[in-house]
């Protein structure tokens, strides 16, 4: 159990506090200081390195999740109301995060591969407004799971 809750924690802190610094000091710096061209190609190599980690965290909390939920609490029907809103939130930000992924993200790298600067702003745009979404879920779900309980 030391080590599940340790790296499940490690790993939302990582996903959630990096979604976090991107939204709300990042953006903001970035779209102050930088033009769309410069902008937009720092958000590809921005999300180039951070989306590596999500994954990463995304393995991490499904498995060592799963693995504290069947091994100490006994599966779904034993399992307390802050572990069911953590499970269906936690999908949420996963589904969130795939669609991101696969769809804004991987034509905004297209788009500025060629050069499409109205395209791929409006690509980022939908990742801002998703990330920004994921990330009031993920803080919503850490306060659940940690807080949950005592209510
Ligand atoms: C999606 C599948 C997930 C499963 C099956 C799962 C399962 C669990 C389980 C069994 C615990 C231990 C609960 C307890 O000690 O009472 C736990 C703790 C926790 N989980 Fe998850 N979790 C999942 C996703 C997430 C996500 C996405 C986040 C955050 C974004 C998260 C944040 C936390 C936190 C903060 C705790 C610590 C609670 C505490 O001990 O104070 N979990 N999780």
């Amino acid at each position: 159990m030391f080590y599940s809750i340790a790296f499940h924690l490690l790993a939302a802190v990582i996903w959630v506090g990096g979604m976090f610094f991107a939204y709300n000091a990042l953006r903001p710096a970035a779209a102050q200081v930088l033009e769309p061209p410069l902008r937009l190609e720092l958000w590809v190599q921005v999300f180039r390195r951070f989306f590596v980690w999500v994954w990463l965290s995304i393995g991490v909390i499904l498995a060592t999740g799963y693995w504290m939920l069947f091994s100490y609490f006994g599966g779904f029907a034993s399992a307390g109301t802050h572990i069911h809103i953590m499970h269906g939130g936690g999908w949420l930000m996963v589904i969130i995060y795939l669609h991101v992924y696969f769809s804004p993200y991987r034509r905004l790298k297209q788009a500025v591969i060629i050069q499409d600067y109205p395209l791929a702003g409006a690509q980022l745009n939908q990742i801002r407004q998703l990330v920004g979404l994921n990330t009031l879920i993920g803080l919503l779900v850490i306060t659940v799971a940690s807080a949950g309980r005592y209510l």
